[in-house]
């Protein structure tokens, strides 16, 4: 029993092991070079045909919808250098960059399929091997395009072509591409004719032609300050399709070889250190004064908010004013409850007797002070109320 478990086991060990080799894809290439590798949807297709095979419709040709999840074996995230791109789940994704050292680089590419939400999984071994760098170089933005219309490689080889003429030389090695988001560049409008832009980095070993050397003049560099998008010099336009016209005022030169003068090797010493004198500890440094400080960062604080506080304390409780006004409201209001008072007592002894003449305050022309009325026969007024019979 035990030795049919370990036989089933080593199976499936050397199954396993095959499987794994065959989903394994290996790539070699030169660090300082543009690395790219296309994710095609109907490989990953293909891998996820088996169940369709077994239970869906016969002969179906399915399109599904896929997302990729990339990254390097035993990371979160992709190598520095590598970097990934997929618009659309319809589309295919991109891997690209530009190995700037040496090693091997495994990376997991996870496929998601949108529509049955299976998942599969390829291994891609990407092993940088030494080349010489290319002393020169340069960088030329093209407006109208999306990175990842620019990476399948018959566009690079269009691009590269056009270069080619510019450079006037058949020795040329693209180097580099980015998307302009990725340097600065601002998201574009949702519109026809706006694109995201495109840095390509080529390199070779022939010096510049006289046409990319314009770049260096000062006649170029004042239209291009001037806020010109800058033209192609004389006989020096060599697009073929005009979505891969270089802007001229963003491209730049690099002479690598004339930057790197050789840095001077060290001087290898004995390694004994010489032999000084005895170690002198540094002097304690002069004991410092910190009661003017004091002074001023405390002492005279407390002493203002002191003050501040007498201040206020003496506004709020000492000087008062507006008393003698509150006496002469007092009295107002004493005055308002006696004569309140007095009516009432003049209602009261009505109400106990009621043969008496209409109440003062019902009569026209009342004095409420003395008391005293005139006639409304004398008088031309009109009484305010009617007298109640
Ligand atoms: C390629 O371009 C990217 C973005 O500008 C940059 O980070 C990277 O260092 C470049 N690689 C090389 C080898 O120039």
């Amino acid at each position: 029993m035990a030795g049919l478990r370990s036989w089933l086991f080593c199976l499936t060990v050397i199954a396993g092991s095959l499987f794994g080799a065959k989903a394994e894809i290996k790539f070699t290439t030169p660090v300082g070079r543009l690395f790219t590798y296309e994710l095609l949807r109907e490989t990953f297709q293909n891998d996820f045909e088996p169940l369709t095979k077994l239970y869906g419709p016969v002969g179906h040709l399915y399109d599904d919808p896929m997302t990729f999840k990339c990254n390097e074996q035993g990371f979160p995230d992709l190598p520095e250098w590598l970097r990934f791109i997929q618009r659309h789940p319809l589309d295919n994704g991109f891997l690209y960059g530009t190995p700037t050292s040496l090693g091997k680089n495994i990376i997991e590419i996870y496929a998601v399929n949108k529509r049955s939400y299976d998942t599969t999984r390829q291994i891609l071994v990407i092993k940088a091997v030494p080349e010489k760098m290319l002393p020169y170089q340069a960088e030329f933005f093209i407006q109208k395009r999306e990175v990842e219309r620019v990476l399948p490689p018959s566009v690079q080889n269009e691009i590269k072509q056009d270069l080619q003429y510019l450079w006037s030389t058949q020795d040329l090695e693209i180097v580099n591409i980015t998307n302009a988001l990725d340097r600065g560049g601002r998201v574009p409008l949702p519109l026809a004719g706006h694109y995201e832009g495109v840095y390509v980095k080529v390199g070779s070993e022939t010096f510049f032609s006289k046409c990319l050397e314009s770049v260096w003049t000062t006649v170029h560099q004042k239209q291009c300050a001037a806020g010109s998008k800058g033209k192609a010099p004389e006989g020096c336009h060599f697009c073929r399709i005009p979505s891969n016209c270089i802007t001229w005022c963003k491209t730049e030169l690099f002479n690598l070889a004339k930057q790197k003068p050789e840095p001077p090797a060290p001087t290898v010493g004995s390694g004994v250190l010489e032999a000084g004198g005895d170690f002198n500890p540094p002097e304690s440094p002069p004991s410092r004064d910190f009661f003017p400080d004091y002074m001023v960062t405390v002492i005279v604080p407390l002493v203002l908010a002191i003050v501040l506080c007498l201040l206020l304390a003496y506004i709020m409780f000492g000087r008062r004013e507006g008393v003698d006004g509150e006496n002469a409201f007092c009295s107002i209001q004493l005055y308002h409850h006696h004569t309140v008072h007095e009516n009432a007592e003049e209602l009261r002894s009505m109400a106990a007797n009621r043969g008496v003449p209409p109440p003062l305050s019902t009569l026209p022309m009342f004095n409420s002070r003395t008391g005293e009325r005139a006639s409304p026969l004398h008088s031309d007024s009109i009484p305010l109320i009617m007298a109640q019979q």
